[in-house]
């Protein structure tokens, strides 16, 4: 079954139709986007070998003449340098403001190709077809595009809405599991932040999700996918509720800027044991009840996420360090630490004036030294 979840945004509304064999489907959703019978489609290698014939296919069935970019994988391709190939590319198909952008990948094809979509010849419409679980219920929805500095992630960037976002299950079938898992940290979050029932219902079926049961797929996807348009309706451009997506996510920079943005820790990985620490700080300040904050350490870990800096063999974190990132966090005001803190399961709040040296002491209390 076919889900459409709308972005009600105004002049920038769009659908997210998610559900198997979406793929198959794109020509006949993309034609009547695309204001010429070609599309440009952004993709990384390892997406395009897996999956670029079908799609292929199915958007020149379509009469839709496809053009495919294809960069290498990994998240260094969301650089200035990817940026750069991908518009130069962009520029030698002699692209049109009316051509198609389609962002085909996870979601460092998505930032990246929305963000050339935000600037290229001032503003091109683009699609995204998210191919993993991360993408398909966080970063293709809601218009945050960008790229990383060697300053920092995410760092040069827009706002920019896709037309529609195409989530087809199908297309996990070949995710590897530990980015299954990666994605599932995104997907705990929205019932950590919003929905106590929810992540109720996520603790008895973590294991259908990730082992991609379809109905329990396709249930996890749609509520995530609910919970984001719902919040970002209510604040596109993060004045305020929008931030509380960011749950786990102060303390997920400061361990993925530690760790160089890899392979040692993916960004989902950092997402679940920055939720833990959330968890385990507001209940260490008295903010939220032990048993809520073990409850949501024990989710996290039992979806074989990190929730312990010691569950990340070999390494040691300095609290100095972690707190210099967490200042520089996009969140941080004034000198001041910003986080995403807990009441309960299901009751995020932003907290502006965290005390560092409070944060100094929780930090080693979990082993940073
Ligand atoms: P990714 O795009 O790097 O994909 C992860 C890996 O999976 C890559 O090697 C990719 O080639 C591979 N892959 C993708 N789809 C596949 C499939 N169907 N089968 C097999 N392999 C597949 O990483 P990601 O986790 O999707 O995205 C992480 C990025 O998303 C980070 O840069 C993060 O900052 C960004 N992000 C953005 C937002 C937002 O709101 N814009 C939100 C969350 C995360
Ligand atoms: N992923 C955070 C946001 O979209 O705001």
């Amino acid at each position: 079954m076919i889900r459409s979840i709308p972005v009600d945004l105004g002049a920038r509304a769009y659908e997210v139709l998610l559900g198997p064999g979406l793929l198959e489907d794109a020509g006949a959703q993309l034609r009547p986007l695309a204001r010429r019978d070609r599309v440009a489609v952004v993709s990384d290698q390892t997406v395009w070998g897996l999956h670029g014939p079908r799609l292929t296919a199915a958007l020149e069935q379509a009469g839709l003449a496809v053009h495919p970019v294809v960069l290498p994988p990994g998240e260094q391709t969301k650089s200035f340098s990817g940026l750069e190939t991908l518009c130069d590319a962009l520029l030698g198909l002699e692209l049109d403001r009316g051509d198609l952008i389609v962002a085909f990948g996870g979601g460092v094809i998505g930032d990246l190709a929305g963000f050339a979509a935000a600037i290229y010849k001032r503003g091109a419409d683009f699609v995204q077809i998210p191919t993993t679980l991360l993408a398909q219920v966080d970063s293709s929805v809601g218009g945050k595009t960008a790229i990383d500095t060697p300053r920092g992630k995410n760092l040069i960037g827009a706002f920019h809405q896709p037309r529609l976002v195409l989530a087809d299950l199908d297309v996990l079938s070949t995710l590897p599991d530990r980015e299954m898992r990666a994605g599932y940290a995104e997907v705990l979050k929205y019932g950590l932040l919003g929905d106590r029932s929810f992540f109720t219902w996520l603790e008895a079926n973590a294991g259908a999700v990730l082992a991609r049961d379809p109905a329990a797929l396709a249930r996890a996807v749609a509520r995530s996918v609910e919970m984001k348009a719902e919040i970002v309706i209510a604040d596109e451009r993060e004045a305020g509720r929008r931030a509380l997506l960011n749950l786990g996510h102060t303390f997920a920079h400061a361990l993925e800027a530690e760790t160089g943005y890899g392979e040692a820790l993916l960004h989902g990985e950092a997402v679940g044991l920055g939720s833990a620490m959330a968890f385990r700080f507001s209940a260490a300040e008295g903010l939220c009840s032990p048993d809520d904050a073990d409850r949501a350490v024990a989710a996290i870990a039992a979806s074989g996420l990190p929730s312990r800096l010691s569950d990340l063999a070999d390494r040691s974190f300095a609290a100095q360090a972690l707190l210099r990132h967490m200042a520089q966090d996009k969140k941080a005001e004034g000198g001041r630490l910003t986080f995403i803190l807990v009441r309960a399961l299901g009751e995020a709040f932003v907290a502006r004036d965290v005390d560092e040296s409070r944060m100094r002491d929780f930090l080693k209390s979990e082993g940073a030294v």
